[in-house]
């Protein structure tokens, strides 16, 4: 395996995520100025992920990688269990599969495996956890589009849906795969893209860039009864969803944000969407 140890300012930092879509980092250092943290890949895959990051960083006009490593594969799995903390975002508290949930109070999603995006620590999956309790009903039909680990699949899941989940990566599908097993829920996880997504559920889940909502926003408008729950929205992109919302004939019932920690101004929104 091979871990790339990167630097960006540190308000360039969250848009890498988003960009590098589908990888889990470790965050080695972070200030007002500057963010350093490891990418890992498998061998097979590193020189793909190389070039992305190495495109992204282009894209951006900033940031660098300053180290590249050789490291055994359990080295990563133990590293990535050390700095793996619970993540409290009532109802729920996201926990490592090696942990036990003693209380009560909070419904626990267990994560096996984060390499995908879905960790649980962007707010943009953390303002989705904030509205799934509001919006989806017990025997709800859901679809997860852009499921990463499956957290938000699993939350769904647990507030007594039924779940179809569905990502343009393999990996990704694996994942929501183990991890649903690892919660003892149902979902039903498929390889695939908005378009291979068939039938009309009463809520979508939609955490993704704002570029995939230029592509398919008036196709993911279709796919929804009672919600659609839609995040990923940085900053001014928050104007173009509620243009989008009001060219489509659709009402925003609700939005969230949240700030990155110690940057208020870097905010991500969320939006609960029904038809007018
Ligand atoms: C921002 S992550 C969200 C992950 C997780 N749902 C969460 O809320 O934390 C977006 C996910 O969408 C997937 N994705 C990107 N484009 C897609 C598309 N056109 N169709 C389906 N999934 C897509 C990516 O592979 C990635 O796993």
């Amino acid at each position: 395996m091979k871990k790339y140890i990167c630097e960006i300012p540190t308000d360039l930092f969250e848009i890498f995520l988003v960009e590098l879509n589908g990888y889990g980092v470790e965050i080695i250092k972070k200030d007002e100025k500057n963010t350093v943290y490891a990418v890992y890949a498998q061998d097979e895959e590193s020189q793909t992920i190389k070039e992305t990051i190495i495109n992204i960083f282009e894209d951006l006009g900033s940031g660098k990688i300053i180290l590249e490593e050789d490291i055994q594969e359990e080295n990563w799995e133990e590293k990535w269990k050390e700095n793996f903390k619970p993540i409290e975002v009532p109802p729920f508290v996201i926990i490592p599969e090696w942990e036990i949930y003693e209380g009560k109070e909070l419904i626990p999603i267990k994560l096996k495996i984060a390499m995908a995006f879905g960790t649980g620590l962007h707010p943009s999956t953390q303002l989705m956890l904030s509205l799934i309790p509001k919006y989806i009903s017990k025997n709800d039909r859901v679809v997860d589009i852009g499921c990463g680990t499956g957290i938000l699949s699993i939350a769904s899941a647990k507030m007594g849906a039924f779940v179809d989940a569905v990502d343009i990566e393999k990996e990704a599908v694996e994942e929501c795969k183990i991890n649903s097993w690892e919660n003892q829920v149902n979902v039903n996880c498929f390889q695939g893209s908005v378009e291979d997504v068939k039938d009309i559920y009463d809520v979508v889940l939609s955490n993704l860039q704002m570029e995939i909502f230029d592509k398919y926003f008036s196709q993911i408008k279709d796919k929804f009864k009672k919600y659609w729950l839609l995040s990923g929205i940085f900053k001014e992109e928050k104007e173009k969803i509620i243009k989008m919302a009001q060219d489509n004939n659709l009402e925003i019932v609700e939005i969230v944000s949240k700030s990155e920690e110690g940057k208020p101004d870097d905010k991500w929104y969320g939006f609960a969407i029904k038809h007018k």
